[in-house]
C-alpha cells in the first residue's frame, strides 16, 4: 500500500491492538473479557473499534455497531459511543469498499487520530481492528498500516481448524516485517463438525514459531483465563 506514516510519533499508552487472521475470529470476544479483566484491575479503558461495517440501522436511522457497543459496556460504558466507533458503515463488506460505496472518506490517519481522541497518558487502549490484519482498513491502508501507525502489541485470533498454520505463519510473517510485538496468537475453537480428531495446530505451531507465545481456547469459556492472562502481561 501507499501510506506512509506522517510523523514518527506512536502511541506511548498501554494497550493492545486486537487482530485476527480473518473475519469472525473471535476478536470482540476476546476483546471484551479483555477489557472487562482490565476493568477489574483498575486499568481504565479506551475501547476503540475505529471503524465498523456491518452496522444495522435502527428505526431513527442512525448506525449500530454491534462490536463496538459491546466494547463500551465490557469498558465500563463511560464513554459516549461515537468516541468507540467514529466511523459506522452499513454494509457487511471491508470498511474500505463500504466507505467508498456509502461516500465515507476513510484515512489511516483520521482512524489513529480517532483511536487517540479523550486518551490520557495513564489509560489502556484496546483497539479492535476489522477482518484480518492484511484486511482492508481506509482508502489508503490496511489494517496493518494502521497497526503500524499506533504501534502496539497485537494479540492475533485465528481459527483452531486445519489450514491455519499457513495463515498464521503468514501474519506473523508481516507482524515482524513491521517491527509489531506479538503478545499472543490465540487458536480459538470455533463449532467445527468437520475438525479432524487428530488435529494439534498448537503442537506444530509451537515447534514452527518457538519464539511466539500460542495459546488454545478449547470454547468460549476458556476466553475469560485467557483474557486475565493478557490484562497482567500488558499492564505495567
Ligand atoms: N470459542 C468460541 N466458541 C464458540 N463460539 C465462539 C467462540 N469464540 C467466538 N465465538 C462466536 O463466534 C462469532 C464470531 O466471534 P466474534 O464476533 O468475536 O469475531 P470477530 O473476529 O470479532 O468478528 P468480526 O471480524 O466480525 O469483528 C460470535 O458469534 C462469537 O460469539
Ligand atoms: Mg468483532
Amino acid at each position: 500500500m501507499g501510506y506512509r506514516r506522517k510523523s514518527p510519533l506512536i502511541c506511548n499508552n498501554q494497550g493492545v491492538f486486537v487482530t485476527a487472521t480473518d473475519t469472525g475470529t473471535g476478536k470482540t470476544t476476546l476483546a471484551i473479557q479483555l477489557a472487562a479483566a482490565l476493568t477489574q484491575r483498575g486499568t481504565r479503558v479506551r475501547a476503540r473499534k475505529p471503524v465498523e461495517s456491518g452496522c444495522q440501522r435502527s428505526e431513527a436511522g442512525e448506525l449500530i455497531p454491534a462490536d463496538a457497543t459491546a466494547l463500551q459496556l465490557a469498558a465500563g460504558g463511560y464513554e459516549p459511543l461515537n468516541q468507540v466507533a467514529p466511523y459506522r458503515l452499513e454494509a457487511a463488506i471491508s470498511p474500505a469498499r463500504a466507505a467508498a460505496i456509502e461516500g465515507v472518506d476513510l484515512h489511516i490517519e483520521a482512524l489513529h487520530r480517532a483511536c487517540m481522541k479523550g486518551v490520557e497518558p495513564e489509560d489502556f487502549l484496546l483497539v479492535e481492528g476489522a477482518g484480518g490484519f492484511y484486511s482492508p482498513l481506509a482508502s489508503d491502508g490496511l489494517n496493518a498500516d494502521l497497526a503500524s501507525r499506533l504501534g502496539l502489541p497485537m494479540i492475533i485470533l485465528a481459527p483452531d481448524r486445519l489450514g491455519v498454520i499457513g495463515h498464521i505463519l503468514l501474519t506473523l510473517e508481516a507482524a515482524k516485517r513491521r517491527g509489531l510485538r506479538v503478545a499472543g496468537v490465540v487458536l480459538n475453537r470455533l463449532p467445527d463438525p468437520d475438525r479432524p480428531a487428530q488435529l494439534d495446530n498448537l503442537a506444530e505451531l509451537t515447534a514452527l514459531a518457538e519464539d511466539i507465545p500460542f495459546f488454545t481456547a478449547a470454547s468460549a469459556a476458556d476466553l475469560p483465563t485467557l483474557a486475565t492472562g493478557f490484562a497482567a502481561q500488558l499492564t505495567r
